[in-house]
């Protein structure tokens, strides 16, 4: 299979990074394909821990080419920061590309993420306050800045000029603060022009020819499918579109050139930011599983909301996606519980449901239906063969196969790249 596109099954931080990074050493290319530095991807390599906000999480093989594709938003700052981060810790990013169609992330699109999200008191979203939904908004708008008119001075003077008349008067007459200065942001941007000129390409045209070539493409995906703005728990999502649709837009490449869709799933579900969740557990079982699982987040240090797994998401997932795999990750996590829950269904309004509701009022009114199982004490951390596992673990595994109709190919016991259980070929 020449192509994969690599999703977030539930609402992100379901452990992304580790796979990609796994998938990367039989990968040609590795390509982000939306969001921006709202992501914190994890790699743990040779005991290493590397996190990744904008670069894709191939980048530790130096021998790949890694693209930040179209559909991405782009912090120039963060991207210099991240570049910084991994030359300091000897990691060669001499094959990072960026295309020249991605949007740039600027300083109003996050002081206005913050100052959007502090007026809507207790509707807010839990934003990451990076800039994403605004950055976005202006795309959308058609008023956005562009990497290629970022490293066009006359088209980036123009642009910003104008951009910043309507976005000054927002700041002043909206949200009575301080406007901001034009020169400032001139000089501070045109200082990273310069550095992330020779960086710049058509990603699509070099991911066809690849594709040509008989390469091997990894489309990594940020967040998660409920988080998607078209089919996640709006409006609890984020600006973009996670689900493997999202790799098409967000990289130029069209669907018939994809073999494969590997949903990322964690054994457990979490949550950061608001929004319902029916199988969250505000007990000490989600705080043991918050403790044992590290539940606090890569980008913004918030403590992840905790709960059982829910095939009706995961089979939701596979639907919008046609998640062809799994890799189920962090099963280690759930060592050590007497019982294991597994929500088959919703109960709302006297009755049950097995499919993803449409509204998010319904999906709030859900209880969880709940098939328990036996746990397993074992620690598996050091388990590389499926047939190692404890049978209870085997059988949790093979019942979530069953619940979605979807193989389990790779299972995950730990962040390390060796803590891999592989069940078949991917690449
Ligand atoms: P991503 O956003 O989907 O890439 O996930 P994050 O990196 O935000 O969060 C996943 C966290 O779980 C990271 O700290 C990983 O190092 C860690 N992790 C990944 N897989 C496993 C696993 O199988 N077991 C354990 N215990 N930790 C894991
Ligand atoms: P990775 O790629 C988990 C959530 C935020 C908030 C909502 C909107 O690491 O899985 P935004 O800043 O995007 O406008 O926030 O989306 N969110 C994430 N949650 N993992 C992420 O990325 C997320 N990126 C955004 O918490 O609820
Ligand atoms: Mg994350």
């Amino acid at each position: 299979m020449a192509s994969v596109v690599l999703i977030g099954t539930q609402w992100g931080d379901e452990g992304k990074g580790k796979v990609t990074d796994f998938l990367a050493e039989k990968a040609d290319l590795v390509v982000r394909y939306q969001g921006g530095n709202n992501a914190g991807h994890t790699v743990v390599a040779k005991g290493e821990e590397f996190k990744l906000h904008l670069i894709p999480s191939g980048i530790l093989y130096e021998d790949k080419t890694c693209v930040i594709g179209n559909g991405v938003v782009v912090d120039p700052k963060v991207l210099l920061e991240e570049l910084a981060y991994l030359s300091e810790r000897k990691v060669k990013t001499g094959k990072l590309l960026i295309s020249s169609n991605a949007h740039v992330i600027m300083p109003y699109h996050r002081i206005l993420d913050a100052l959007e999200e502090d007026s809507r008191g207790e509707h807010k979203i839990g934003t990451t306050k990076r800039g994403i939904g605004p950055a976005y908004m202006d795309k959308t708008l058609r008023i956005g800045i562009r990497i290629m008119d970022l490293i066009d001075d006359e088209e980036f003077a123009g642009k910003l000029r104008r951009n910043l008349q309507d976005k000054n008067n927002l700041l002043i007459k909206v949200y009575g603060v301080e406007p901001l200065d034009y020169d400032t942001i001139y000089q501070e941007y045109s200082g990273y022009a310069q550095k992330i000129r020779s960086l710049v390409a058509d990603s699509s045209l070099i991911i066809d020819e690849s594709l040509k070539a008989g390469e091997k493409v990894l489309f990594e995906g940020a967040q998660g499918t409920l988080l998607d703005l078209d089919h996640g728990t709006y409006p609890y999502v984020t600006s973009s579109h996670p689900i493997a649709g999202g790799a098409c837009i967000g990289a130029g490449v069209g669907p018939t050139r994809i073999n494969r869709v590997v949903g990322v799933i964690k054994a457990y579900t979490t949550r950061v930011g608001e929004g319902p969740f029916p199988t969250e557990l505000a007990d000490e079982t989600g705080e043991l599983m918050r403790q044992n699982g590290h539940e606090f987040g890569t980008t913004t240090g918030r403590a992840r909301r905790c709960g059982w797994f829910d095939a009706v998401i995961a089979r939701y997932a596979v639907r919008v996606s046609g998640i062809s795999d799994f890799a189920l990750m962090k099963l280690d996590v759930l060592s050590g519980f007497e019982k294991i829950k597994i929500c088959v269904g919703y109960r709302v309004n006297n009755e049950v449901i097995y499919e993803f509701p449409q509204s998010q009022k319904i999906f709030k009114a859900c209880e969880p239906v709940y098939e328990v199982i036996e746990g397993w004490q074992e620690d598996i951390t050091g388990v590389t063969h499926f047939e190692d596992l404890p049978k209870a673990a085997q059988d949790y595994v093979r019942r979530i196969e069953q619940l979605t109709e979807t193989q389990v190919t790779l299972i995950a016991v730990g962040p390390g790249r060796e803590q891999t259980i592989v069940r078949g070929e991917i690449f």
